[in-house]
């Protein structure tokens, strides 16, 4: 490793055994402010600030009390929760192995586990107010399939909001532009008093990810056909 280009950049040599992709993903990661900014202030991840500014944005954390993190590894949007909102409910779900974090109880399983939804709202004891999911599927390269595949899981996310939530709660999902997501705000138009997408600024310019952000859950009803 290097101090190159004379304001402090951090530059990385590729040694042979790493690729030119992981040597341009280290050298981000050490150059990256939001990454430096959550070292300093205890989050596990930069995905924290994503939430925050998402937060600052359209306010959803406020007045929560039930609260499912799906996609919770390693952690860092559960502790913004738990730090803005000290005596809320949350329960968080990942593939990955998670750190404890006080205050929340965390399942090590798959979303799409047909047991997942009950496991979650019996560990919460009671309906969720807000629904975040930052999951997304392991790329493979391909555009249209990693978006796909990360596209199937907000739309799990979803259809596990609209059972679950309670009238006037929120959802906010990860999505990749690209996807095929004219449904999915379609179908959340019709459970929610406002949809929006956001692209925080600390998302990565050059990533495909937005999130949607949908506020006022109508109720059970409101999905049902005339
Ligand atoms: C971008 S990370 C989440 C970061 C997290 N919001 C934070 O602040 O630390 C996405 C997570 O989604 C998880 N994930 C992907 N598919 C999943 C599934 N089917 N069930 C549960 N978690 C899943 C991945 O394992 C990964 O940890």
């Amino acid at each position: 490793m290097s101090r190159g280009g004379g304001r402090g950049h951090t530059r990385v040599k590729t040694a042979r055994s790493r690729s030119a992709q992981s040597t341009r993903w280290l050298e981000r990661q050490l150059n990256d402010p939001y990454v430096k900014r959550a070292k300093a202030e205890g989050y596990r991840s930069r995905a924290a600030y994503k939430l925050t500014e998402l937060d600052e944005k359209f306010g959803f954390l406020r007045g929560a009390k039930r609260i499912v993190d799906l996609g919770i590894a390693p952690g860092g949007w559960t502790q913004v929760v738990r730090r803005r909102l000290p005596k809320a409910a949350v329960v968080g779900i990942d593939l990955l192995p998670v750190d404890p974090i006080d205050g929340a109880t965390i399942f090590q399983m798959d979303f799409m586990d047909d047991a997942a939804p009950d496991r979650l709202i019996e560990a919460l004891g009671g309906a969720p107010d807000l629904i975040l999911s930052d999951m997304a599927a392991n790329t493979v390269g391909h555009p249209q399939t990693d978006a796909l595949r990360t596209m199937g899981l907000v739309e799990a996310a979803l259809d596990f909001a609209i059972h679950t939530l309670e009238p006037g709660g929120a959802f906010v999902g990860k999505v990749f532009a690209g996807g095929a997501d004219s449904a999915l705000v379609a179908e959340m138009k019709r459970n929610f008093t406002t949809v929006k997408h956001a692209k925080p600024p600390a998302s990565r310019k050059g990533s495909v990810e937005w999130f949607v952000v949908a506020q006022g859950f109508k109720g059970r009803a409101a999905d049902k056909p005339e």
